[in-house]
C-alpha cells in the first residue's frame, strides 16, 4: 500500500491491516518500543510507525537506520500524538540497511551541502516538496494550454538555427575534433547533418510555423544556452515553455500571459497545500500570501521608456545607469518589481538590444517586445509580438547581417497566408524558483548544468 493511499483512506482503514514499504527518515528507540518517521514519497506527509517489543524481530530494530528502505505490517491506528493516524507494526522487514555515513541524516542541512549531493537530496522534506511543486506546475501548464485549445508542439533539440541570435548555441557534431586539430580545417559538408547543428535556444522559430496552421500552439521541453554566466537565475539547460498564437497581438499576449500564470499559481496552491505551507514556514516566509495576492492581483504594464524614467527620477544609487535605448539590469529589475508592488510587464524595447523576428513598431525605435518582471525572480517571461510583414523582416535580418536563405522556411511564413502573430517564452525554473521561494536556480531542477559542471 502506498502512504497516500493510507490518508486518503483512513477513515475507513483505521484498525485493518496496512502493509508498506518505503525509507525510514527518522528514528527515535526507546527501551522497549519506539517511533519510525516513515515516507515512501507518495504523498508530502510521512506516517508514523509504532512499535514495542512484541515486534517480531524486536531485537533488530538498533539496524533501522535512517535511509534504510523497509517493509512493515501492522494495523492503521489512530494517534494521540501530533497526527492523525499511526501504524502499530506487527513486523518491520529491512530491505537494506542503511549505513550510518547516510548524508541525510534527519536534520536540517545546508542548500549548498543538499547541491553537492543533489543525487540524494530529493530524499529531504524541502526537496519533496520542491519537486512536487515542479511536477504539479507542469501539470497545471499542460492543463492550462490544453484546456483553452492550444495544440502541444515539440520543437526540435538539434536544430541549424540560432533563434535568439546571441551566438549561445553549443554545438552538436560527429567531427573528429581531435582529427581536425591536426589537418587544420573544418569541413561541415562531412559532418552528421552536412552543416554546422546545434542544440536549440528555443523552439519559438519552429513554433511559428505550426501557430500558423494550428492558431494556437505551446511548446514545454529543454532548451540550451552556452551562456557563460555564474547568477543565480542561469543555467546552460533548463526548461522553457513557448506558446505561439496567430491573431493576437502584444497586448492580446500579455493578457494570455497574465491569465496562465495567475492559473498554474492556482492550480499548484489547490493541489500542493502542504507542501506550499512547509515552504512557507522553512524557504521563504509570506509565500502563501505573496501567491495568494498575485492571483488576485493586475499586474501593471508600462513601457521601456516609462520604466527608465521612474528608475531615473528614483534617488536609488545604481550600480549601472539607466539608459533610454539601453537594457535594464539586474538591480533595475528589482527595483521595478518592488516600486510596483507585484509582476510588471515591461513593453516597447528597444530594438537595438532585442531579436531579430520582433515586430517593429512605428517609431523606427522600439519593437512590439515584452518582457514579465517578477519581484524574487527578474525575468519569468519573455514575448513579443512578430514581425508579419516580408520585406521588413528581411531587411531586418540583413541589417544583422544573417542568412535570409538558410532561414527561408521562417520569412516564408510572411509569404503564405502570414498574420499577425505573437508568443513568449516562460522559463520552467524561474517560475518553480517563484513557486517555491527558493533563490538559486540550482535548486530547482534535479540535475544542474552550470560552466563547469555536469555532475551526476
Ligand atoms: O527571453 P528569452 O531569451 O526569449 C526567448 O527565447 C524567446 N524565443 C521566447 C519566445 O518568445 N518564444 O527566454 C525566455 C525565458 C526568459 O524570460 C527566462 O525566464 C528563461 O527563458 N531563460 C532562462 N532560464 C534559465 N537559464 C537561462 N540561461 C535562461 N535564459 C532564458
Ligand atoms: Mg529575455
Amino acid at each position: 500500500m502506498e502512504i497516500k493511499y493510507i490518508f486518503d483512506n483512513a477513515k475507513d482503514l483505521v484498525d485493518k491491516e496496512v502493509n508498506l514499504n518505503g525509507w525510514i527518515r527518522n528514528h527515535r528507540p526507546q527501551k522497549e518500543f519506539g517511533f519510525i518517521d516513515f515516507s515512501d514519497g507518495t504523498c508530502f506527509k510521512h506516517l508514523q510507525i509504532v512499535y514495542d517489543n512484541t515486534l517480531i524481530n524486536f531485537l533488530d530494530v538498533s539496524k533501522l537506520l535512517v535511509g534504510s528502505s523497509i517493509s512493515v505490517e501492522g494495523t492503521l491506528v489512530k494517534s494521540s500524538g501530533n497526527q492523525e493516524h499511526e501504524v502499530k507494526a506487527k513486523s518491520i522487514t529491512i530491505l537494506d540497511s542503511c549505513p550510518s555515513d547516510f548524508p541525510i541524516q534527519a536534520k536540517r542541512h545546508t542548500k549548498e551541502f543538499l547541491r553537492e549531493n543533489a543525487y540524494l537530496r530529493a530524499r529531504t522534506n524541502m526537496f519533496q516538496a520542491v519537486f512536487r511543486v515542479r511536477s504539479l506546475a507542469a501539470q497545471g501548464i499542460h492543463k492550462y494550454f490544453g484546456d483553452n485549445g492550444y495544440i502541444y508542439f515539440n520543437a526540435p533539440i538539434i536544430t541549424a538555427s540560432d533563434c535568439e541570435g546571441a551566438g549561445e548555441m553549443f554545438q552538436v557534431t560527429t567531427l573528429d575534433l581531435d582529427k581536425i586539430a591536426r589537418s587544420g580545417k573544418v569541413d561541415y559538408d562531412k559532418d552528421f547533418f552536412g552543416k554546422l547543428t546545434g542544440l536549440t535556444v528555443s523552439g519559438q522559430l519552429e513554433a511559428e510555423t505550426y501557430a500558423l496552421a494550428f492558431s494556437k500552439v505551446y511548446t514545454f521541453g529543454p532548451t540550451f544556452r552556452a551562456e557563460n554566466s555564474n547568477t543565480k537565475t542561469h543555467m546552460a539547460e533548463f526548461w522553457m515553455i513557448e506558446p505561439e498564437i496567430a491573431f493576437c497581438d502584444l497586448f492580446g499576449l500579455m493578457d494570455i500571459e497574465e491569465e496562465m500564470l495567475k492559473y498554474v499559481i492556482k492550480y499548484v496552491m489547490d493541489n500542493a497545500a502542504d507542501e506550499i505551507e512547509f515552504l512557507d514556514k522553512f524557504v521563504e516566509n509570506g509565500l502563501k500570501e505573496k501567491l495568494e495576492k498575485v492571483v488576485d492581483s493586475h499586474f501593471t504594464r508600462v513601457t521601456h521608456e516609462e520604466v527608465i524614467k521612474i528608475l531615473k527620477e528614483s534617488n536609488e544609487k545604481f550600480e549601472f545607469t539607466p539608459e533610454y535605448g539601453e537594457d535594464i539590469a539586474k538591480e533595475h529589475e528589482k527595483y521595478i518589481t518592488e516600486h510596483f508592488g507585484g509582476p510588471v510587464f515591461i513593453y516597447n524595447w528597444p530594438k537595438d538590444i532585442k531579436a531579430f523576428y520582433m515586430k517593429q513598431n512605428d517609431d523606427g525605435k522600439t519593437v512590439g517586445a515584452v518582457d514579465l518582471e517578477l519581484p524574487g525572480v527578474g525575468e519569468l517571461i519573455g514575448g513579443s509580438q512578430r514581425e508579419e510583414n516580408y520585406d521588413k523582416l528581411v531587411s531586418r535580418m540583413k541589417e544583422l547581417g544573417m542568412n535570409v536563405d538558410d532561414m527561408y522556411w521562417y520569412v516564408n511564413l510572411r509569404k503564405y497566408g502570414s498574420c499577425v502573430h505573437s508568443g513568449f517564452g516562460l522559463g520552467f525554473e524561474r517560475l518553480i524558483m517563484y513557486l517555491t521561494g527558493m533563490e538559486n536556480i540550482r535548486d530547482v531542477i534535479p540535475y544542474y548544468r552550470t560552466p563547469g559542471n555536469c555532475e551526476f
